[in-house]
């Protein structure tokens, strides 16, 4: 039986994936990281959900070095999976990309201007902008980017704006990574103040968090390809293989929600029963909830 669901649908569902840090040529990360397989295992669970999926999202560190071949990789792996969920693809880059090669590979553009988009998606705007401060791994806009920002902002989408950045704009618990966050939160805090922005999806700390700027929900997507281990002291960062994941972010009218999905591909059961199943079916649609919510 497929319930149709007590609420309404969201208006707009996106996936959203970080950290990839691709390695091309058969190179493992950290010595044991196979990255173009956990994206691949990632973007199969992607497919798998079954969801009408608006957009794919990738915030940053696409490559794990601005190796032009990984970003050559890039494409091969996702460009087949975007075709096939026919949705839009939306990429910005991260401290450990470089973007000559990143805008070269990916776009045909041989710039070092940040490739800063905005995609519509039926009257949802997503803006992503390249946080990457060359030279360092800490990030921050630069004042024309600001300024884009503003401007583009000016005016309101019918659905309002999802804002897609690598470094996320929140304090996150590791003394390591603070050193290396997004700078200055209170500037960007005050160019999206009484914007249409309603939520940022952001990467960079390799673990699931969420936080808020003001008053927009911050969502952190975990690395697809290694994870900072939040079950050690905070003043060690230790990479842990696993347990990687990506975001479902569901927009609905007054509301967004983010759920984790984990990579890897777990043993699972029907939680329910056939028979509870069969004897739903049997039960008015009206009646659904207090019959399968009253405790027996
Ligand atoms: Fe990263
Ligand atoms: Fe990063």
């Amino acid at each position: 039986m497929a319930f149709s669901g007590s609420r309404p649908a969201p208006t707009h569902v996106l996936a959203h994936l970080s950290d990839t840090h691709l390695i091309a040529g058969g190179g493992l990360l950290a010595g044991h990281i196979d990255t173009p397989e956990q994206l691949r295992k990632a973007l199969a669970r992607v497919e798998a959900s079954g969801e009408t999926f608006d957009a794919l999202v990738i915030s940053g560190d696409l490559a794990d070095s601005g190796d032009p071949a990984a970003y050559a990789l890039l494409r091969e792996i996702v460009d087949p999976v975007v075709e096939r969920l026919g949705c839009d693809l939306v990429l910005t880059g991260g401290n450990h990309d470089e973007r000559r090669p990143m805008s070269l590979a990916l776009y045909g553009e041989d710039s070092d201007d940040p490739h800063d988009t905005v995609t519509f998606v039926r009257g949802l705007r997503i803006i992503a902008l390249d946080s990457a401060v060359p030279g360092f791994h800490h990030g921050g806009f630069s004042d024309a980017q600001y300024a884009w920002l503003a401007r583009e902002l000016e005016t309101a989408a019918e659905h309002g704006t999802i804002l897609v950045i690598h470094h996320a704009p929140i304090t996150y618990r590791s003394p390591v990574m603070q050193l290396l966050d997004f700078d200055d939160v209170d500037r960007l805090r005050s160019v999206l103040d009484g914007t249409d922005v309603r939520a940022i999806l952001s990467g960079h700390l390799h673990v699931t968090s969420f936080g808020t700027l003001g008053g927009i929900p911050v969502f952190v997507a975990g690395g697809i390809s290694y994870v900072d281990d939040v079950g050690a002291p905070r003043d060690l960062l230790m990479g842990v293989d696993g347990p990687q994941s990506w975001n479902l972010i569901e927009v609905h009218t007054d509301q967004v929600v983010g759920t984790v999905a984990p990579v890897e591909q777990h043993k699972t059961w029907p939680a329910l029963s056939e028979a509870v199943m069969e004897f739903m079916e049997t039960v008015p649609e009206q009646d659904r909830r207090t019959v399968f919510s009253t405790k027996r």
